[in-house]
């Protein structure tokens, strides 16, 4: 039987957050309602953060409503606080990320938080979500090197990683915010959170600014993870990472695996319109 790996889609969130362009609600709803017929199980379609710091997730609400959900697939959205919780659930998403960094300096940058501060308002986020069986997934970030702090300690990744899985996220997706890591930095990261959480738990999600999305995923692959995030178009990036170019595109990392002789599950015609569609908007 044909071993599954399975593409989480990232481009209406991790895509879109850090484009410059004016990219209306119908434009994002659009792009979801096209991936929601690529095959994909999960789209992450926004984010519940401040307005005031990605200004580009402020419409996430009105995404949400204008989408035409399919019942099989899980649409995704970040919730920083409980006010992100709050909207999360007012939009009927259908899973919630909580996201956290291995680096002090990311933590401050992204979340205005130091990381023993994210972990508390956390907290309450996965109190109130076990309550309503919401599925919560967890992210690092910076999982190999911080655009601020430099290289990141493999084990300061592992226990991140094993608090977040501890508080309850079904499972925890390891960033490579910067695009910078290589396969051994990615490997000997991967070998300490092993030691903490099994790879069926844990997800990939490398930019790809240096080009070494791909072999990364391959370091992977041969530590036993079978997802992985990427973008259509290989769009985005994050805002509070200077430097840093957008996730590995979903079609390449798709048809990388295939050669592979994994299966994706994907059709990959509409996940070429997608990505067609994606880099318009990059352009806008
Ligand atoms: P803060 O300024 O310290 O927060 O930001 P605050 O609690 O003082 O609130 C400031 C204002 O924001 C207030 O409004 C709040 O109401 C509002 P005001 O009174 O000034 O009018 N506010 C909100 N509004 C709507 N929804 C909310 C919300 N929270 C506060 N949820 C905060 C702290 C966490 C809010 C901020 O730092 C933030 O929003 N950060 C998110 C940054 C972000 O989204 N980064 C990109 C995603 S992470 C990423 O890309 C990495 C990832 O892809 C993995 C990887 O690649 O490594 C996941
Ligand atoms: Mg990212």
């Amino acid at each position: 039987m044909t071993e599954t790996v399975e593409i989480f889609e990232m481009g209406p969130r991790d895509g879109l957050q850090n484009e410059k362009g004016n990219i209306s609600t119908a434009q994002k709803v659009a792009l979801v309602d096209l991936l929601s017929d690529a095959g994909f199980r999960r789209i992450e379609v926004g984010s519940f953060v401040s307005p005031k710091w990605v200004p580009q997730m402020a419409d996430s609400d009105e995404v949400f409503s204008g989408i035409t959900r399919r019942p099989n697939i899980s649409y995704g959205a970040l919730t920083p606080n409980l006010k992100g919780y709050v909207r999360a659930v007012e939009a009927d998403a259908s899973e919630i990320a909580i996201f956290g960094s291995a680096s002090e300096g990311f933590s401050k940058a992204n979340l205005n938080m130091s990381i023993a501060e994210s972990l508390e308002k956390f907290a309450p986020i996965m109190e109130k979500a076990r309550h309503i069986d919401m599925p919560v997934r967890g992210y690092v970030s910076c999982v190999t090197d911080c655009p601020f702090d430099g290289p990141t300690s493999p084990d300061k990744v592992a226990e991140i990683a094993a608090e977040l899985f501890a508080m309850g996220c079904y499972e925890v997706s390891l960033g490579d915010t910067l695009g910078q890591g290589t396969p051994d930095s990615i490997s000997k990261m991967l070998i300490a959170v092993l030691k903490e959480i099994p790879a069926h738990r844990l997800a990939g999600h490398y930019h790809d600014t240096a080009g070494r999305a791909l072999d990364n995923i391959d370091a992977s692959l041969a530590l036993g993870l079978r997802v992985f995030d990427a973008a259509v178009g290989g769009l985005g990036g994050c805002p509070y990472a200077p430097g840093a170019a957008g996730n590995v595109a979903t079609e390449e990392v798709a048809a990388h695996v295939e050669r592979l002789g994994y299966s994706t599950g994907l059709d990959m015609t509409v996940v070429n319109r997608a990505a067609e569609m994606a880099r318009g908007m990059r352009s806008a």
